[in-house]
């Protein structure tokens, strides 16, 4: 047991545990009444199983629920899970706390490390503190408590305490709230309140940008703090200076970012908690397959820049690029389900091996729509689903044939089939860039769309043009 030192990857949490310590500092120490005011210590529990997935932590975090629950009914108040930690927030003196969570310990033998943060003693009614929900992350859990601190308690314990509330912020440059960062883009919280989020946002060139009505009551700023962005197909150019918003309603529109572009975020509908899971989630799904094939991570970066130069080419609308793209970056996550001795094996597969190397297509299409069960996530699985199918209808896994075939997952089928010529696989060796685009040629109208072929020579040309990292 570890009561000392921070473990690294618990850092971000411990960060905003202190900004809520900052807040309330000032009350620890002239409240030692623990009966009438409500005491938290921030524990951390880490994993030893690095290879159990995030389900498994969901249920280990719900038994432990139930067991505290169950045990201390009156007491524990917060719980907060995220994919490698469980933080739990616990009344009571130190020793209790301790013997509380050794028990907890006891019963799961997979829990290896406790930490103990500083002791925060706030004055907040049980009853006021909501339960947390399934998906319900750190700093939602935060932000709520935050919230009835603003409304109930900061102000009347400032008054009652005689001390100086912090109306006043300064927000020296480079330090965030939080960040979350990916190749394309990376969010920074500048500031936040009740119903309102401040972000820096950084996205790299070439990339799609969806931006949606949402729910009533919505409003979102975009300002082009720097860079380009394209709309309407490309025909408008927004600049530095120039803004988009977006209020409640069904409407979406797609943006493409022609150089690096910084933007000032600001929205009314919280989503940078949402955003960081869904962007650690992505994260994680694909770093599952770059455990298993070295390659994959770069190849589906590639991918996604030739798709979209592809699609450009054939006049694809923006809101289809956007799906391809997301499509070009996890084509293979069903690759996760397939055996790592199938995916490394330095030899051809046998009939019963390509069988199950076969099934990745629908194991990556289950793989999306478990994880992301929004409607907008239906088309990218549909596409993951359709890659491997061939023009001529030979292909797999519904041998559909032509235009049956999304044209997203015909140009994906041109391009991953290039992509994975010119590099070395373990049962191949690299083909020269030559060789490889007359292989494409020979299959089209058979392998591959002639239509799709002849867009995708022009954006392999352009593609080279620009010097990418082939
Ligand atoms: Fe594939």
């Amino acid at each position: 047991m570890n009561t000392n030192n921070s473990p690294k990857n618990i850092e971000t949490s411990i960060n905003n545990m202190y900004s809520l310590y900052e807040k309330v500092k000032h009350i620890i120490n002239k409240n030692k009444n623990e009966e009438s005011s409500f005491s938290l210590t921030l524990f951390s529990f880490e994993f030893d199983d690095i290879e159990t997935n995030y389900s498994t932590y969901l249920d280990i975090s719900k038994k432990i629920l139930s067991f505290i629950i169950e045990n201390k009914p009156k007491k524990v108040s917060l719980f907060n899970f995220e994919k490698d930690k469980i933080i739990i927030f616990a009344p009571g003196s130190g020793t209790e706390r301790q013997k509380f969570f050794k028990k907890v310990l006891n019963k799961y033998t997979n829990i290896s490390d406790i930490f103990v943060d500083k002791n925060i003693v706030l004055k907040i009614k049980k009853s006021e503190v909501e339960w947390p929900r399934d998906g319900d992350n750190f700093d939602q859990l935060l932000s709520k408590l935050v919230d009835k601190l603003d409304e109930n308690n900061c102000n009347h314990l400032a008054s009652k305490f005689n001390i100086n509330s912090n109306n006043i912020m300064i927000n020296k440059s480079g330090e965030y709230l939080n960040n979350v960062k990916k190749t394309s883009t990376q969010l920074y919280l500048i500031a936040k309140n009740n119903n309102l989020e401040i972000i820096k946002q950084n996205i790299i060139a070439e990339k799609s940008l969806q931006i949606r009505g949402g729910k009533p009551g919505n409003f979102e700023l975009f300002y082009i703090l720097d860079g380009k962005i394209s709309y309407a197909e490309g025909e408008k150019i927004l600049n530095a200076g120039d803004s988009i918003t977006a209020r409640c309603g069904k409407e979406e529109k797609y943006f493409k970012t022609l150089t690096e572009v910084t933007l000032l975020y600001i929205t009314s509908n919280p989503i940078f908690a949402s955003e960081q899971k869904r962007i650690n989630e992505l994260l994680a799904l694909n770093n599952k397959i770059a455990e298993t094939d070295h390659e994959t991570n770069q190849h589906c970066n590639r991918l996604q820049k030739l798709s979209r130069l592809t699609a450009e080419e054939m006049g694809l609308e923006e809101k289809r690029i956007f799906n391809l793209g997301f499509a070009s970056f996890l084509h293979d996550i069903g690759k996760v389900k397939v055996p790592a001795t199938l995916l490394q094996k330095p030899a051809k597969l046998t009939k019963e091996e390509w069988k199950i190397m076969k099934k990745h297509t629908e194991w990556g299409k289950e793989i999306i729509l478990d994880n992301f069960s929004t409607e907008y996530f239906d088309k990218i699985a549909e596409i993951i689903y359709q890659h491997h199918e061939r023009y001529n209808g030979e292909g797999y896994p519904q041998g559909l044939k032509g235009n049956q075939i999304l044209i997203e997952a015909r140009i994906l089928s041109v391009v991953d089939a290039y992509d994975a010529m010119i590099y070395e696989r373990p049962y191949q060796k690299a083909l020269t860039r030559e060789a490889a685009l007359a292989e494409i040629k020979s299959e089209k109208g058979k392998q591959f769309c002639p239509d799709v072929v002849d867009a995708f020579f022009k954006a392999e040309k352009i593609y080279q043009q620009r010097n990418h990292d082939i």
